[in-house]
């Protein structure tokens, strides 16, 4: 049979326990393709499954849900792709590989003038980017949001699309330099949260009302004072935990604090038909060929160096998005 190299994890941990490890690379089977990967995406949902705070379906794991590459091979019953296509995926474990089979329903193609190495940074970040502001709630032009990690990788996409839309945008960043950076990508306004109180900030920028939307994917560090940034029937959309589960929520806090809305969205619902996935995955591609929104390839590391990525992502070294090349 033969053989690829891929990232695994035997127990859960620190980035001490993703190794580089030869795996079997079987024939393509029914309703998959074989792809080689040009590149892949480095998301924090890959640091959630690696500590355990996400189950892993079985160990050892590939982790990865994101990457773009070329088909090498297509399996029975396969008539839509064809081995030299280009294609992307950002909802498929495993995606830590150098090559891999995967079933069709994930792929999309990647249009002439999108890089593989830009897919592959882009398709998970940018899709959640697209259901947050299109989908999740209606961003538009008497639309006020705030957006936490406007640097991060989903932030500096967002920023720039929420602009796009005709939105007032404002951010939160870690530092100054990162505040300089959202600054650059669509914010109107960027908040240093570790200086500043950013609840007040955005009170004192909105006249006192507060936006109508709050996206927040840092979690236990920003709750409660991501409700205190909204005006009434406001929607607090939290979408991710960069700093750890959200504690001692309850739903009588919207009442006091508005008659608010809370939801807690995930991209893979928001693509689960085919119809779902080929219209958010267009869009994003258009954002992008249309120059509305770049992508900040910021980081690059070698796949075998996955570690060294994880290191820099938790502890907030990043900007953009990051890559790992096979
Ligand atoms: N639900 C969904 O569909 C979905 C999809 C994609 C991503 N997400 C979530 O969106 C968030 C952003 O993902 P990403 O991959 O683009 O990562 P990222 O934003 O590039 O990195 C996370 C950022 O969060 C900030 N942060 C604040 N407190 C932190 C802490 N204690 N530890 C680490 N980071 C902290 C840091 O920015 P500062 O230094 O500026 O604070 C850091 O750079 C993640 O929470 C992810 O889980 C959710």
């Amino acid at each position: 049979m033969a053989k690829t190299h891929a990232v695994s994890f035997s127990r859960t941990g620190g980035p001490d326990v993703l190794e580089y490890v030869e795996v079997d690379l079987p024939a393509p089977g029914a309703g998959q393709v074989q792809i080689k990967h040009a590149a892949i995406g480095l998301n924090f949902i890959d640091v959630y499954f690696r500590t355990g705070l996400y189950t892993a379906p079985q160990l050892p794991f590939v982790t990865g849900k994101e990457a773009a590459g070329t088909v090498t091979a297509v399996g029975s019953g396969v008539d839509d792709f064809k081995v030299g296509d280009r294609v992307a995926y950002a909802s498929a474990d495993g995606a830590y590989s150098v090559e891999r089979n995967i079933e069709t329903k994930h792929l999309v193609k990647v249009p002439d003038g999108i890089s593989l190495e830009t897919a592959a940074s882009m398709m998970l970040k940018g899709m959640t980017a697209e259901y947050l502001l299109n989908r999740t709630y209606k961003v538009g032009p008497d639309t006020a949001i705030l957006f936490h990690a406007a640097a991060g990788g989903v932030g500096l996409i967002a920023g720039q699309w929420a602009k796009a839309l005709g939105a007032t945008v404002i951010g939160t960043a870690g530092s100054d330099s990162k505040v300089r950076l959202a600054r650059e990508h669509g914010y109107d306004h960027v908040i240093n949260y570790n200086t500043e109180n950013f609840a007040e900030r955005v009170r004192d920028i909105t006249g006192g009302t507060g936006v109508h939307v709050v996206y927040d994917s840092i979690g236990r560090d920003t709750f409660p004072q991501s409700l205190d940034c909204l005006r009434r029937l406001g929607m607090f959309v939290s979408f991710g935990q960069s700093s750890g589960p959200i504690e001692n929520f309850t739903l009588a806090m919207l009442a006091q604090k508005g008659s608010l809305f809370a939801t807690r969205p995930t991209l893979f619902t928001y693509v689960a038909t085919r119809e779902e996935l080929t219209n958010c995955a267009n869009a994003l591609f258009d954002v992008v060929l249309s120059n509305k929104v770049r992508i900040n390839i910021n980081q690059t590391y070698p796949l075998r160096e996955v570690g060294r990525a994880h290191m820099d992502l938790e502890s907030r070294k990043t900007t953009g998005t990051t890559l790992l090349i096979p």
